[in-house]
């Protein structure tokens, strides 16, 4: 493989996400970070640049001036991850898909959901990737439910009961503290709060290992912690076009609950079960036999599970190579796009514009669903 040249907007010294992106990016040592504009502060953003290894004449002030000088560049930016807030993620990856550059969002993709249907539309005219951060869905073992619900071990799915519940905003004292308050205004948030920040994790998740999508939905939003606007806590049934039945719980004021990233799914022939907290065990049980703990790391797991997993069984590998995966995945489909040869079809998984456009239209839905009292609404 030769290396790919990569970029970075956002993500600068002290982002809560942008370290998770160096560590994952740099595992396999297929990216070589060669250009940024890290920071919302011009001088901030160029000083850390040249912190990372960043030559001062790919270290930029603003993401514009990136645009035009590595678009005049021969040794052009293979991939651009973007890890700005929300609001600028439209602009940002429009701008640099036109211009013919490989994009990876963070999520969400856009603020609305027409938003992310231009991006499906420009990614495709553009012939490039455009692929949307859910992580999550790099885990070892959420790929081994997707391949062991692919070749039919639970039969038909049923049921999907996805979880994305912490509990970290749940004090009342702190409502008002800017951090956590923006993410409660609808200015600044779009319509939905802990749905479309944590709960949209859950719903990727579903989608992703069951291989279907929703056709309708009914939400129950609740704002429990003092005058919020948007909801800190929702239930959200769906109905799948697989004719799964889908119930998700999300919240931000569970607390005791941290990362509370959980997905069962219940099949005519068995049942699988994963928390996120626990990542390194999945739990099967076939109908009328016993629970196995099927094991990360174990030789006789799917080939997808095994390609995504780095380090012998019994020693944790969490969260950076779950994100890493989805950066060996992009690495095999640009070093194709580079060479003219077919990715391997395992690097086909990752989360791709179409994924964040099904999330924004599950986000304005359940809002809408849930100011009509649950009202069942089609997407
Ligand atoms: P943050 O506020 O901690 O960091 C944002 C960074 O972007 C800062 O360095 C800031 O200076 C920079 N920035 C802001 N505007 C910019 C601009 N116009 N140009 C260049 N740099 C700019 O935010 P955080 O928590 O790291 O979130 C960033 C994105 O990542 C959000 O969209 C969030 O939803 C997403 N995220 C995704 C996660 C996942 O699991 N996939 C987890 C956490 C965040």
């Amino acid at each position: 493989m030769t290396k790919l040249n990569w970029g970075m907007i956002g993500g600068g010294a002290g982002s809560q996400i942008g370290p998770t992106h160096r560590i994952s990016a740099g595992l396999d040592g297929h990216f070589l970070l060669c250009a940024g504009a890290f920071d919302i502060d011009p001088d901030r953003g160029k000083a850390f640049a040249g912190s990372l290894g960043v030559s001062a004449d790919r270290a930029y002030g603003d993401w514009r001036e990136m645009l035009a000088a590595e678009s005049a560049r021969d040794d052009r930016l293979d991939l651009v991850t973007i890890a700005t807030p929300n609001a600028t993620h439209y602009e940002i990856s429009r701008a640099f898909l036109e211009a013919g550059f490989n994009v990876l969002c963070e999520k969400p993709l856009t603020m609305t959901a027409n938003e992310a249907r231009e991006i499906v539309e420009i990614t495709k005219e553009s012939g490039k990737v455009c692929a949307v951060n859910y992580g999550y869905s790099g885990y070892p073992l959420v790929r081994q439910m997707r391949a062991m619900i692919a070749n039919g071990d639970l039969g038909k799915i049923r049921l999907i009961k996805a979880e994305f519940a912490h509990g970290f905003h749940a004090d009342a004292e702190e409502a008002d503290n800017p951090r956590v308050r923006w993410r409660y205004d609808p200015a600044q948030a779009g319509t939905s709060a802990v749905f479309a920040d944590a709960g949209i994790h859950a719903f990727h998740m579903a989608c992703f290992v069951s291989g279907q999508t929703p056709t309708e939905l009914s939400a129950d939003f609740a704002s429990l912690v003092g005058d919020r606007q948007l909801e800190d806590d929702a239930m959200i049934n769906f109905h799948f076009n697989g004719g799964a039945v889908c119930r998700l719980w999300t919240s931000a004021v569970a607390v005791g609950r941290m990362h509370g990233l959980t997905l069962q799914v219940f099949g005519e022939k068995g049942g699988l079960s994963w928390q996120q907290q626990h990542p390194e065990q999945l739990h099967w049980t076939p109908l009328n036999g016993r629970t196995q703990i099927l094991e990360r790391g174990d030789s006789d797991l799917s080939e997808q599970a095994v390609r995504a997993s780095r380090i012998p069984i019994g020693h944790a590998e969490g969260m950076p190579v779950a994100f890493a995966n989805i950066y060996m995945d992009l690495a095999d489909v640009l070093n194709a796009q580079r060479t003219g040869a077919k990715p391997d079809p395992m690097a086909l998984d990752f989360p791709q514009a179409e994924d964040g456009y099904w999330s924004m239209r599950a986000i304005e839905a359940a809002a809408s669903s849930a100011k009509a009292n649950g009202a069942w609404t089609k997407l």
